[in-house]
């Protein structure tokens, strides 16, 4: 069995979550891909980002909170990892934001000329990045997703704010031309750093946004949020969700996509 994510052929239903094992290049020279049916780098922006300063991670209970604020080299730097990305063996959707509709437009225009990227993940959530969140007001995630739609051609994914009323964020993403959506990034919170938390923590709330909306939204979900186990995965998979992100469970386990995996295609007789 595989399985599709508006017609991207996945050999597994997980999928990295954008962020933590940052463009990829690194963590894959030492750990592999098995286990896995979809990597998501780290957002990219068009311009380099210095990103928030420290301390940046903390740990909480049942969880971690991250202060990052989008750090990362900007998206030439980012094209100069094609051949590395051309050697994995599983397809990259690109993760992109950017602080205007024409900074979005443009990293649209360049991705769409990847043969070797097979989508966009648009991240309008980035709960800790100074100025505009793109999540928190629906006509914003309209037109940054009109933005994107009208220079790219191939899938986009739509990643949203675990907010009350999920339609209401959830539409214009879709009127704006997702062709599905993840839900969701980190919840806003506070300890002794600002930033948006991650983890098992968060997923009964993210579990109980996801039942709201699943029977009302057409297009597919990649569900993110709290992914630490097998059980977790079956979860959303329960619900309805596509694919299952899983993020900071990487940093408890680097195999954990594998371990669960091997599970999966137990229950599931997944292809190898
Ligand atoms: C250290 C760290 C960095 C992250 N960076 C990004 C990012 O660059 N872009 C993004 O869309 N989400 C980012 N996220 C959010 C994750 O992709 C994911 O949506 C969130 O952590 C919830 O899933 P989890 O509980 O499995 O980690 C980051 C999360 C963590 C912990």
């Amino acid at each position: 069995m595989s399985w599709s994510l508006c017609g991207i052929e996945l050999r597994t239903p997980l999928v990295t979550a954008s962020g933590p094992l940052g463009w990829g290049k690194e963590f894959f020279e030492i750990f592999s891909t098995r286990g896995l049916g979809l990597f998501i780098p780290k957002t990219v922006t068009l311009n380099p980002k210095r990103g928030n300063s420290p301390p940046r991670i903390e740990e909480t209970i049942g969880g971690l909170i991250n202060s990052i604020g989008l750090e990362n080299e900007g998206v030439y730097e980012w094209l100069r990892l094609e051949p590395f990305y051309r050697s994995l063996n599983i397809p990259v959707m690109a993760s992109i934001t950017g602080s205007t509709l024409d900074e979005i437009s443009k990293l649209g225009e360049i991705i769409d000329r990847l043969d070797y990227i097979v989508g966009i993940e648009l991240n309008l959530s980035c709960p800790n990045v100074k100025g505009e969140n793109w999540s928190n007001n629906p006509k914003s995630i309209f037109e940054a997703t009109s933005a994107l739609r009208n220079v790219y051609n191939k899938i986009i994914f739509v990643k949203l704010a675990p907010k009350d009323d999920p339609l209401l964020y959830i539409k214009p993403a879709i009127d704006g031309g997702a062709d599905g959506l993840t839900l969701f990034n980190t919840f806003p919170a506070y300890q002794s750093i600002n930033g948006g938390l991650s983890g098992p923590v968060i997923k009964p709330i993210y579990v109980r946004l996801l039942k709201e909306i699943v029977d009302k939204v057409k297009v597919p979900i990649m569900a993110s949020g709290g992914v630490f186990s097998t059980s977790d995965v079956l979860e959303y998979l329960n619900l309805g969700a596509s694919a299952v992100q899983i993020g900071t469970a990487f940093f408890k386990d680097p195999d954990i996509a594998e371990i669960i995996y091997s599970d999966l295609k137990d229950l599931f007789n997944l292809r190898k």
